[in-house]
């Protein structure tokens, strides 16, 4: 990881002093680095000291970035990696150039890496555009909201862990059933990770997270615990505070004592875990996906992660 690290600050310096300014600072600002250390952790699977992983490990992280500095612009999200979004420091156009231009870096490097890695980065890339505009359009007409959201998130999120993990045990050299164990793995534990970070939005202090709790209540962005009381009451199956609550939340939650009022009310509220207990259960999911992999640490580390990511608190 510290290979890693290093290279990103490579791969992210511009000759351009605002381009530099602007592309280094999500970089700079830290993350959680998720997505490489499971390139690095699946490349473990076979030859860990492969120098072509940290190149994959880069790509990922990349892409990763690129994403967020499109994300807080279209959720309007105040404050990402604890630090404030590029969009509130240079403005939008400049946060989504500065975004297209990690992307033009990542996929310089991933040529490096051969056509089948371009492939995948780039449907990758793909599916999380097409995730994200599904999420904006929201369900079709007579389509369930729930799996319709489910689909959004296996696209926007788990697409790239899928991508992560398969990378990694690709270029550590494993065998085709090693390398499509670890990309399962990834896509179902990627679910998990997204609804984690739903229930983040409404359960976070904001110190650990480093965004801003609510973000999505107020640009209504759909979460799944809101859409679980949408259908409870859709249902006639919610309380008269229920039906309440989601007027609240269809209403303006510019005033930030409303938004705190309805965030406190979903913090207590069973849908959060709800929406935890189906974190868990996608990763248990992901876990069972691990069987055809060798044992030893690396299993045993997937595992662990997989579990102790239904309930994250960063
Ligand atoms: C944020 O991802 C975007 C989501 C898919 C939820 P992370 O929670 O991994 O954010 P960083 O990379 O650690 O900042
Ligand atoms: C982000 O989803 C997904 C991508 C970055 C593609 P969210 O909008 O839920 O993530 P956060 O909460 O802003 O990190
Ligand atoms: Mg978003
Ligand atoms: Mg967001």
């Amino acid at each position: 990881m510290t290979r890693v690290d290093a290279a990103l600050d490579d791969a992210v310096a511009s000759a351009d002093a605002l381009a530099d300014d602007a592309s280094r600072h999500l970089v700079a600002a830290g993350g959680k680095r998720f997505r490489p250390l499971l390139t690095l952790l699946a490349g473990e699977l076979g030859d860990g000291t492969r120098p072509e992983l940290v190149d994959a490990a880069v790509v990922v992280e990349l892409t990763q970035v690129a994403s967020l500095y499109h994300d807080d612009v279209m959720d309007s999200a105040p404050v990402r990696r604890g630090a404030p979004a590029a969009h509130t420091v240079w403005g939008n156009s400049v946060a989504i150039l500065v975004g297209d231009l990690l992307f033009a870096r990542a996929s310089a490097l991933v040529a490096g890496l051969g056509p089948e890695a371009v492939v995948l980065q780039s449907r990758t890339f793909e599916r999380m555009c097409l995730g994200q505009l599904h999420e904006t359009l929201g369900p079709r007409e007579g389509e369930d909201p729930v799996e319709h959201y489910l689909q959004v998130l296996s696209d926007k999120t788990a697409s790239l862990l899928a991508t992560s993990a398969r990378l990694g045990a690709m270029f550590g050299g494993c065998p085709p059933e090693v390398v499509d164990a670890v990309a399962a793995y990834g896509e179902k534990v990627g679910v998990a990770f997204q609804l984690a970070d739903d229930v983040l939005d409404i359960s976070s202090t904001g110190d650990e997270s480093g965004k801003t709790p609510g973000t999505d209540l107020r640009e209504h962005v759909p979460t799944m615990p809101v859409l679980l009381l949408r259908q409870r009451v859709e249902r006639g199956q919610g309380t008269d505070a229920d039906a309440a609550l989601v007027a609240r939340l269809d209403g303006d939650l510019s005033d930030d004592e409303a938004l705190a009022a309805v965030v406190a009310d979903l913090r207590s509220h069973d849908v959060l875990a709800e929406t935890r207990a189906l974190a868990a259960r996608r990763a248990r999911d992901a876990a069972a996906e691990l069987a055809p992999l060798p044992d030893g640490p690396v299993k045993d580390a997937l595992a662990d992660l997989a579990e102790a990511l239904a309930d994250r608190t960063v």
